[in-house]
């Protein structure tokens, strides 16, 4: 990247973002070296919930800091910066922090790395950057954890999001930090035929979802559409809170299970709210 002043900030195109996303950038549109505070990075390892058997990712390491963050937590990582300049800056980081073995980096463009093998990505970018990523990072496998300072990816919201003051930080939003953090879902949409042995046999499950957020319907044998009152998406773990008449009386369902390709398995913890009993489960997509 060509050293040149800091256009300064730049308001994103009119009305695509929030009022509060006043972004950076250089006068290209390219995302220049800013750093995260130690405390952001600090947040944003925990939020993902880094240790030993991660492989981390940084898009735009600068100066290294999350990779050396996250080798400190025992996982490998590796920081990837369009300036070689900065590329040997975070080795030479690495190096005085002790964290060369289980740290590399290297200079390229993010958007031609293979991010296939990460178990978590982390980025401090920009947010029509963080938009072009998008459809490479939802082809993830599911439960990879991403990670974003300050930008979000629009329409696909979050599965957490933390405040705090970071009077330090030169840009951004106003003494603040965001940072967010979504868990790449599973695909889970379709028709699906469960099967409860002991309550109810045959059970279907019609699933929409956009991103994480999954619409469900549910029936049990010949009965009527049942009563889903909550769900949840987290990567591969799918849970559906259904209640409803199975074999003629009332009762709570918490369905939780795993998806794997066509096929999810699990327990259901049912209650008529004087008796609870959990049984296992499996269903198969029927597309
Ligand atoms: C805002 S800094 C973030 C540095 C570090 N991740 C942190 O949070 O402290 C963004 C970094 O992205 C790098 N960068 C910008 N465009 C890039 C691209 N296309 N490919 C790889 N790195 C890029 C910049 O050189 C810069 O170091």
């Amino acid at each position: 990247m060509k050293l040149r002043a800091l256009a300064g900030f730049m308001l994103c195109a009119a009305g695509l973002f929030s009022a509060h996303a006043q972004s950076w950038a250089w006068d290209d549109g390219t995302v220049p070296f800013v750093v995260s505070p130690e405390e952001v990075v600090d947040r944003m390892l925990r939020i993902a919930e880094v240790g030993a058997g991660d492989y981390v990712i940084d898009l735009g390491s600068g100066d290294g800091r999350i990779v050396i963050g996250a080798a400190r937590r025992g996982a490998r990582a590796l920081g990837i910066d369009i300036d070689p300049t900065l590329v040997a800056k975070g080795r030479e980081n690495a190096a005085v922090a002790g964290v060369t073995d289980r740290t590399e980096f290297s200079s390229q463009d993010l958007f031609e790395t293979d991010l296939s093998k990460a178990s978590v990505i982390t980025m401090y970018l920009l947010p029509e950057v963080n938009l072009k990523l998008r459809p490479k990072l939802l082809t993830l496998k599911p439960g990879t954890r991403l990670v974003s300072h300050d930008w979000n990816m629009r329409e696909w919201e979050p599965d957490e999001t933390i405040e705090l003051r970071t009077p330090e930080k030169p840009v951004g939003l106003g003494g603040k930090s965001r940072i967010h953090l979504w868990i790449v879902p599973a695909d889970a949409r379709g028709h699906w035929v469960a099967e409860v042995p002991l309550h109810g046999g045959a059970w279907a499950f019609d699933i929409g979802q956009e991103f994480q957020a999954i619409a469900v319907r549910a029936a049990v044998g010949a009965g009527r559409d049942l009563t889903v009152r909550a769900t949840r998406l987290r990567g591969v773990e799918i849970k559906i809170a259904i209640t409803g008449l199975v074999g003629g009386k009332a009762w709570n369902h918490l369905f939780k299970g795993t998806i794997s390709g066509d096929r999810m398995t699990g327990e259901v913890r049912v209650s008529d709210g004087e008796q609870q009993r959990t049984i296992p489960w499996t269903a198969t997509r029927r597309k």
